[in-house]
């Protein structure tokens, strides 16, 4: 098995290939990382940060183009490459630890001190330093089940550490089950992961998820347990955090921390994680995440969330026996509140299937349907058809009693989300007439074919750059003057969408 190909060092070494990379050689100190980069669009790359002079790379997800090119293939084709990959399931396999990378250095015990790692303060009212990019794996000791995840890790102390198991999710559950028995429950945190790692830890599926990450890769995954927990985790990591949260359940509190959604997370209370082990490459690259800001679609788990919602659309809507054209959750957004779907509309109802298919999504709020012609990706051309081709009394569904998203701003504290449907669809059946038609540029591809205004028009009603085609002219006045003189003459008529004729002769 290769153990650099899915690495995360040797995928940023591609990005700086690409021209995706911000490098800094200077040393930078751990207070300044967050600024530097949520400055540029660009994955960043310290080379030597805080006192220890490490290197941190940051926002290796941070764009359209960084998570397609993980799966190596153009943005639009990746939410096909991701499907294509579920559907051909990989094995996981187990590796003893002298053969793992994560295991060339092994610091247990008292020499397992998290003060030693980059913890850094990522906004400005969070409640400590962070970690931003743990990746957890746990195995469920009552059913045997695999579990991944993306948690945060805030610093507590040398050896111990808490993270965000409030929300929602299969590992709270597992943890609670873990406390109702009153046992700890061992989990081991990745910092230092490939974005397709992230991708399969976005997903919350009742399968084995240690086989969804080997899937979403392509191939079979190595896995080593761990020394310390054994619990097993990407043998490729670059640094690998195991221990256990304990079995005092949740007690004290975490945060508050800027999230996807661009603002703060409040406080609340969580469990404590107790570090036994701190494991990795001999050349370990630590990894941060652009967590959250204003520029949310440069922030990693924007573009992560994306591909997936993507991924969630084309299933729903392909369930429901619609074949979108493309679909594009805009990353802006934070969190896929917003979903564009380009349709090729063959019956009046289109748009509205696919608004209603996809009001099913939990985490879609607001819905855009448009033509083929406009590019889903394209702010301006959606903004644009929104403003020509959607009239509110006619083209917007509102339906409301769904289950909000528990830390949307505008709906938090109340129990319903409202969904909106936006149909910025032409009118079903307009006429091809001309002041329907999107304007674009002349474009003069083919031959001349006629020597005369007169004779081209014999052939046939022409636009006016399409006779300038027809007789060769790369200028157009003087065909204006050529069809002025035939005017004169009687011989000229326009018809209705503006074509140059010939009058008929009686
Ligand atoms: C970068 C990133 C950080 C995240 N941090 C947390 C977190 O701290 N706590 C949490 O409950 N979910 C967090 N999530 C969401 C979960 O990882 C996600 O819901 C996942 O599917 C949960 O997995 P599980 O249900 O299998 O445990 C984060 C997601 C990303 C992409």
């Amino acid at each position: 098995m290769d153990m650099n190909r899915f690495r995360l060092r040797s995928f940023v070494e591609k990005l700086i290939e690409l021209g995706e990379v911000e490098i800094h050689e200077e040393p930078v100190p751990l207070a300044d990382l967050s600024r530097i980069i949520e400055e540029t669009p660009k994955a960043t790359l310290f080379r030597k940060a805080g006192p220890e002079q490490v290197e941190v790379v940051a926002a290796v997800c941070g764009s359209r183009s960084r998570v397609a090119a993980a799966l190596g293939v153009e943005y639009r084709q990746a939410p096909h490459e991701y499907m294509r990959r579920m559907a051909n399931p990989q094995p996981v396999i187990e590796v003893p630890s002298k053969e793992a990378p994560a295991h060339e250095i092994v610091l247990a015990g008292e020499d397992a001190d998290l003060t030693k790692l980059a913890f850094h303060v990522q906004h400005e009212f969070d409640g400590g330093t962070y970690i931003s990019s743990g990746i957890d794996y746990t195995v469920d000791p009552e059913t045997g089940r695999t579990n991944v995840g993306c948690r945060r890790l805030m610093l507590r102390g040398r050896h111990e550490m808490r993270s965000n198991l409030t929300n929602n999710s299969d590992l709270k559950k597992i943890y609670l089950k873990c406390l109702e028995r009153g046992q700890r429950l061992n989990v081991s945190f990745v910092i230092g992961s490939h974005p397709i790692d992230f991708l399969a830890a976005g997903l919350r599926l009742p399968a084995d998820e240690f086989a969804l990450v080997a899937t979403l890769r392509g191939e079979p995954l190595s896995m080593v347990r761990g020394v310390t927990n054994n619990v097993p985790v990407p043998a490729d990591a670059e640094i690998v955090i195991e221990g256990y949260f304990d079995e005092l359940g949740h007690r004290e509190l975490e945060g508050p921390y800027g999230e996807g959604y661009g603002y703060y997370g409040p406080m609340h209370i969580d469990p404590v994680f107790h570090v036994t082990a701190i494991t990795r490459r001999k050349d370990a690259l630590f990894q941060s995440l652009l967590h959250s800001g204003q520029n949310l679609s440069r922030a990693d788990s924007p573009n992560i969330a994306a591909l997936n919602a993507e991924v969630a659309a084309w299933k729903a809507l392909r369930a429901a026996g619609i074949e979108p054209a493309v679909i594009c959750a805009p990353t802006s957004t934070g969190r896929q509140q917003h979903v564009r779907v380009a349709i090729k509309q063959k019956n009046p109802d289109d748009a509205r299937r696919v608004i209603s298919a996809l009001f099913a999504v939990p985490r879609f709020k607001h819905v855009f349907v448009v033509n083929e012609d406009i590019d889903v990706f394209s702010d301006e051309q959606v903004e644009w058809a929104m403003a020509t081709r959607f009239r509110a009394d006619k083209d917007i569904v509102i339906e409301t009693g769904f289950p909000p998203h528990y830390m949307d701003p505008i709906i938090a504290g109340d129990d319903v989300m409202t969904k909106v449907g936006f149909d910025l669809t032409v009118p079903f059946g307009w006429p091809d007439r001309v002041e329907n038609r999107v304007a674009h540029a002349p474009r003069f591809e083919k031959p001349a074919r006629f020597k005369a205004v007169s004779e081209a028009l014999k052939s046939k009603p022409m636009y006016f750059a399409e006779l300038m085609e027809a007789v060769g002219s790369r200028d157009g006045r003087e065909i204006a003057l050529e069809l002025d003189r035939l005017r004169e003459e009687g011989m000229l008529t326009r018809l209705e969408d503006g074509e140059w004729a010939l009058k008929l002769r009686a």
